[in-house]
């Protein structure tokens, strides 16, 4: 029993009929086997703890992979949640509520986004990403009658798992089970600014529907786009007609330290896209994702009839996210996040653990590069020892915690890296 496993285990309730182990076999027994069996069966979760069903507490340095922004159970968003459903929890899109206007006037403040910009809601965030891909689709008449065709997106990209968001994923093992996919994507090399100048290069550049990029790839194992990528993105859509789409899925409301990660400076270059996408943190662990297409042409390339979903903008996620963007706001969120990213990086950086190649990342979305593709078993220790990480690659582990974790929280961990093994990669 390590510090982190703070609750006395009955070893009786161990084998019991609310036991992990019983409700991991119940588990294979009801549910489909797309994710392999649970790693624990979770019972409760408070601030950045989690609970399994032993009474077993864990350090929740993922955070539901960068969604629980405000921690687990935060009682602001449960009572905006709470308050919300019941007075309103569902309506059809034949009708409005408040809320849904509030948060996509919010989301456009947020996102400092010109006049004529507009919203759409989703659930998700390959919902968003899918909506994204259609005003692509939309965005289909070149200069000279040129089709426009080509949506280019990059090597080592996730943008989900419906149809279309599958297209533009850039990994064989998810696409190529469910091929034939939505045709015309193309995928080019990781921040290859000359790979991105050739596919505009030949006259082909009026072919382009648009390109679609995350500001820092966060499954491929939180890769930032290189210093001044995005910029020539932008000068190439623009010159183009082509859309400049930034996923900022994992990337967004605050996760890296701002709203949107493409506005820092160094990653964004002070570029504005046409449409970005959101979901994960959005909600704070509510589902809700959203389209934000900046300027009036953006806006309406979908049009009346052109899509839909009977839960996007539904009152009670709309709820979730006004309460989870207030409390960012109201707790200065995102400066804590800046600010205990920047020294938890360089306090792991300065383990000078010889398991440790690199650290990396923005704000709270972190990897800890590994000298070894050891991730799976670094990963497996720590949820022994009550943390709760990702192996995003076999030699990543990515770290999204909750934006309430404190230094001495986050200190914990750096403990526990600094304990293990040298020879970690040598003997497993
Ligand atoms: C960048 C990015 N885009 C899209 C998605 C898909 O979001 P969802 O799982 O909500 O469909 C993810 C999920 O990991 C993501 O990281």
């Amino acid at each position: 029993m390590t510090e982190q496993h703070l609750e006395p285990q009955d070893p009786a309730a161990l084998a019991g009929a609310d036991s992990v182990a019983h409700w991991t076999e119940r588990y294979g027994h009801a549910l489909m086997d797309t994710f392999g069996a649970p790693q624990r069966v979770l019972v409760r979760g408070e601030g950045p703890y989690v609970w399994d069903a032993d009474g077993f507490r864990y350090l929740d340095l993922l955070g539901g992979i960068a969604v629980n922004s405000l921690g687990h159970a935060h009682p602001t968003l449960t009572a905006a949640i709470s308050a919300q459903l019941g007075t309103l929890g569902h309506i059809s899109n034949f009708f409005a509520s408040p809320t849904q206007i509030a948060l996509a006037e919010r989301l456009l403040a947020v996102a400092d986004a010109p006049e004529g910009s507009r919203v759409f809601l989703t659930n998700s965030g390959t919902e968003a990403n899918e909506a994204a891909f259609k005003m692509a689709r939309r965005n289909s008449e070149g200069p000279g009658g040129a089709r426009r065709t080509r949506v280019l997106a990059l090597e080592g990209a996730f943008h989900g798992r419906s149809m279309g968001a599958l297209a533009l994923t850039s990994k064989a093992a998810y696409r190529e089970p469910f091929e034939p996919l939505p045709g015309g994507v193309e995928f080019l090399p990781f921040g290859d600014t000359a790979a991105l100048e050739a596919a505009f290069a030949d006259g082909r550049g009026d072919t382009v529907a648009a390109v679609f990029l995350e500001p820092i790839q966060g499954e491929a194992g939180v890769l930032p786009l290189p210093p001044g990528y995005l910029v020539r993105a932008r000068e190439l859509t623009e010159a183009h007609g082509a859309l400049l789409i930034l996923d900022e899925v994992q990337t967004g409301m605050g996760r890296t330290g701002a709203w949107l990660a493409h506005q820092h400076p160094h990653l964004g270059g002070g570029i504005r896209p046409d449409v970005v996408t959101l979901a994960k943190g959005l909600g704070g662990g509510f589902p809700v994702g959203a389209v934000l297409a900046y300027g009036e042409r953006a806006a309406t390339l979908l049009g009346r009839g052109q899509h839909g979903t009977t839960f996007g903008g539904n009152p009670v996620a709309s709820a979730a996210a006004l309460a989870t963007i207030g409390v960012i706001e109201r707790d200065g969120l995102l400066a804590h996040v800046t600010d205990l990213g920047a020294w938890w990086r360089g306090a792991i950086a300065a383990l000078g653990h010889p398991l440790v190649a690199e650290v990396r990342g923005e704000g709270l979305l972190i990897a800890v590069q590994l000298t070894a593709p050891v991730a799976a078993e670094v990963a497996s220790r720590a949820l022994g020892e009550g943390f709760v990480v990702n192996p995003c690659t076999p030699s990543t582990i990515r770290l999204a915690p909750p934006f309430v974790l404190t230094r001495e929280q986050a200190a914990t961990f750096t403990d526990f890296l600094a304990a293990l093994p040298h020879d970690l990669g040598v003997t497993a």
